[in-house]
């Protein structure tokens, strides 16, 4: 299957059918990748910027709604001051190059987190992204910026409890719906597959709520050496997974 071109994979998982409406991404690995290469680690985020493009295009073509990409934790602000602050200008530069041509392509783009730990500059571009492109419905690329799930998990608890300090509802309305409806991805489906790069098998603080019933896939490949191939073959072996769900296999 690795030798397949791109465009035959794409054919063979549309006669599949079954394509998943929303696919997250923990894009890991490019500090590997510079190492292997003898690079500065930010230069392995660079590199995997392009990785970013081939995988929003891969998604357009395949039919995907929803794609989810981790592009920094919360936990990721304890790295080197140096490396962090290559990665917020990384994410000026990306939206400025990239935010007519995600446009152009009807993609609307969403930043999910803790921006208000972003520095100005990348909070503004992260602002204009977001309204420039916020009528567009092809696509929906939601962006994991200064996230964490527990966080979000805490946070979600938090507006609750003032809902009922404030008398807005009563605590035995709180279910499922009621505390999904709290989360940065409350108008999004959960996501029918989690893609993982660089072979890592954890979830490293991701979208805890919302896997429950994901289904997995380690992909070997370092970030900035994955591309639209590599995302189809992730969507075709999910093709042939059979998701019960806790129940009976029918
Ligand atoms: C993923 O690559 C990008 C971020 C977490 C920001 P890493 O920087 O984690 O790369 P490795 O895991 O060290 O190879
Ligand atoms: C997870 O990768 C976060 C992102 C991809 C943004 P990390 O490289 O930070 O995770 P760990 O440290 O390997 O668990
Ligand atoms: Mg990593």
């Amino acid at each position: 299957m690795s030798t397949s071109l791109a465009s035959d994979l794409l054919e063979q998982l549309r006669e599949h059918g079954a394509i998943p409406r929303h696919v997250a991404i923990i894009m890991d690995g490019n500090g590997r990748w510079a190492r292997e290469r003898m690079l500065p680690r930010p230069l392995g985020h660079r590199s995997g910027m392009k990785s970013v493009r081939e995988v929003v295009e891969g998604a357009i073509e395949a039919g995907v709604d929803v794609l989810s990409l981790f592009a920094f934790s919360q936990e990721n602000w304890q790295r080197p001051a140096g490396e962090v602050s290559a990665l917020m200008s990384l994410l000026e530069e990306y939206i400025q190059k990239e935010a007519d041509e995600l446009d152009a392509q009807g993609v609307q783009v969403r930043m999910l987190g803790e921006l208000s730990r972003l520095t100005p500059p990348a909070a503004a571009a992260v602002d204009r992204v977001m309204r420039q492109t916020a009528h567009n419905s092809k696509l929906r690329l939601n962006l994991f910026i200064s996230y964490g799930s527990r966080a979000e998990l805490v946070r979600a608890a938090r507006l609750l409890a003032e809902d009922v300090a404030a008398g807005r509802i009563a605590p035995d309305q709180i279910d499922d719906a009621a505390f999904a409806a709290k989360l940065f991805t409350a108008d999004c489906p959960d996501p029918d597959l989690l893609i993982r790069t660089s072979g890592e098998q954890r979830i490293s603080n991701f979208l805890l709520w919302q896997v429950a019933y994901t289904e997995l896939f380690i992909s070997p490949v370092l970030w900035p050496d994955f591309g639209r191939r590599d995302l189809y073959e992730a969507i075709l072996d999910y093709q042939n997974r059979d998701r019960r769900f806790g129940r009976v296999a029918v």
